[in-house]
């Protein structure tokens, strides 16, 4: 087994460009790290319905998050026990059944095989069919909706591999008035593939506020939900004053939330709909009277779970998954959210801005994609890989968790990275979870 940890020079502050180009690197990735952490598969509010399922992936795999007869959510490999056909071909849909284009054995929405047409006659008594139902993960999470899951039976539990981080992921998913969970998906997802390394998405969105100048042109023409009203920027300027805070977790993830000060009010961030207005007014004082003044400072802004899921807080309000796809490549997966029992409208001009921002053709992502593309171009020739990245910006600016645990930092830094990184090589080094999820050591 190789040892990652030469690799990722915290004291120093550099990481080898391998570990975003190399095969070999890939490799060790796929085995030791998208087979045992925790991912996220999808939202229940896609399969809402007995039968609904919703073909997803962890790591390169195709897998399939489906609602049985009974209501119970469960999360299977696409593939079929007989020969390795896909047994769904669908991005979604409903069904009572997945049955194999290939020779026709069926299994049931609880993974169970069912069905082996001339089963009597060419199997003789000899096929067992409760050791060939659909291969199912080891563990899976419904956490406010969001589901994830895991290969590995010996992984700690979701919550306590999401640590501390818990309280910065739940204002993603709960109601803008501060009631827990209850958001939904707006139907569709984008998904585009990117020609850069995954763990450029991760590590962008757990806090590299240093790269705001490359949305120099997006912030001029202005897509903000304010921006019919003449404001400049892609969002509104409803957090202005408030303190930023990095926070590096043990568990690998990094977040850059924001906290507001002890005397807030209500900052008008959606005046291009009154609706929208009105209705966001309501929900900051509705989250005020739920969560008290101390946990409704709080509003978050971008974060990444470990290893590959990453979310928008507030403005676009999303989640989204840097799916790897080769040493070079990965696919981008946006989940957009909105508050299920918002009106209509809301609903409406949330997905217009949306757009407007993210995804492959959002005037914000854009400007990302370019840069991690020609990065990982630039990066990849024989000579290039040589040569480590620089990760020293406020290499001795962290102080031991004020807020929580958590080392943090109140200026832009790069610790977050260094964090993840550190941890990156302790699961690809097959490290195992005592070490993982306890003190590094
Ligand atoms: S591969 Fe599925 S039935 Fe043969
Ligand atoms: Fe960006």
């Amino acid at each position: 087994m190789s040892d990652y940890s030469t690799m990722v020079d915290t004291v120093d502050g550099t990481v080898s460009r391998q570990i975003f180009v190399s095969e070999n690197v890939y490799r060790d990735e796929l085995e030791h790290l998208f087979s045992r952490a925790w991912l996220f598969v999808g939202h229940e509010s896609q399969i809402p319905k007995p039968g609904d399922f919703f073909q997803s992936r962890m790591g390169e795999e195709s897998v399939l998050l489906c609602r049985d007869r009974t209501g119970i959510i469960h999360v299977f490999l696409n593939t079929c026990r007989h020969r390795g056909m896909k047994v769904c071909r669908y991005d979604e849909g409903n069904t009572p059944l997945f049955t194999c284009p290939y020779h026709a054995w069926t299994f049931a929405l609880d993974g169970k095989l069912v069905g082996v047409p001339m089963a009597d006659k060419l199997y003789d008594g000899v096929l067992d069919r409760s050791r060939w139902g659909l291969i199912e993960v080891a563990q899976m999470a419904n956490y406010k909706g969001a589901i994830f899951a895991t290969w590995d039976s010996s992984a700690p539990s979701f919550e306590t591999y999401l640590g501390e981080a818990r309280s910065q992921l739940d204002i993603v998913l709960d109601c803008r008035d501060g009631r827990p969970g209850g958001s939904e998906v707006l139907s569709g997802i984008q998904k585009w593939v990117v020609p850069s390394n995954w763990k450029f998405g991760t590590e962008n969105f757990m806090g590299d506020t240093y790269h705001n100048v490359s949305h120099r042109s997006v912030d001029l023409v202005g897509i903000s939900p304010n921006a019919r009203s003449g404001m400049k920027g892609r969002r509104s300027d409803e957090i202005s004053g408030t303190e930023h805070v990095w926070f590096a977790y043990p568990e690998g993830h990094g977040i850059h939330s924001m906290v507001l000060p002890e005397e807030n009010w209500y900052v008008e961030a959606f005046r291009d709909s009154p609706v929208v207005e009105e209705y966001f007014r309501h929900c900051y004082e509705e989250r005020k009277k739920r969560l008290g003044p101390e946990r409704s400072r709080w509003v978050g802004l971008v974060g990444s779970i470990f290893p590959n899921t990453s979310f928008h807080a507030r403005q676009p309000r999303s989640l989204f998954v840097w799916h790897p796809h080769g040493p070079q490549t990965m696919e981008v997966w946006r989940f957009y959210l909105v508050d299920a029992d918002a009106p209509a409208e809301v609903k409406d001009f949330l997905r217009h801005y949306y757009m407007r921002y993210s995804g492959p053709a959002g005037m914000t992502e854009q400007d990302d994609m370019e840069n991690w593309n020609y990065a990982t171009a630039a990066s990849a020739g024989t000579i290039a890989r040589r040569y480590p990245y620089n990760y020293q910006q406020s290499l001795h600016a962290t102080r031991p968790g004020h807020f929580g645990s958590a080392p943090e930092s109140t200026q832009i830094t790069e610790q977050n990275s260094r964090n993840f990184y550190a941890r990156w090589a302790d699961y690809v080094s097959g490290r195992d979870w005592d070490a993982l999820i306890g003190v590094r050591g």
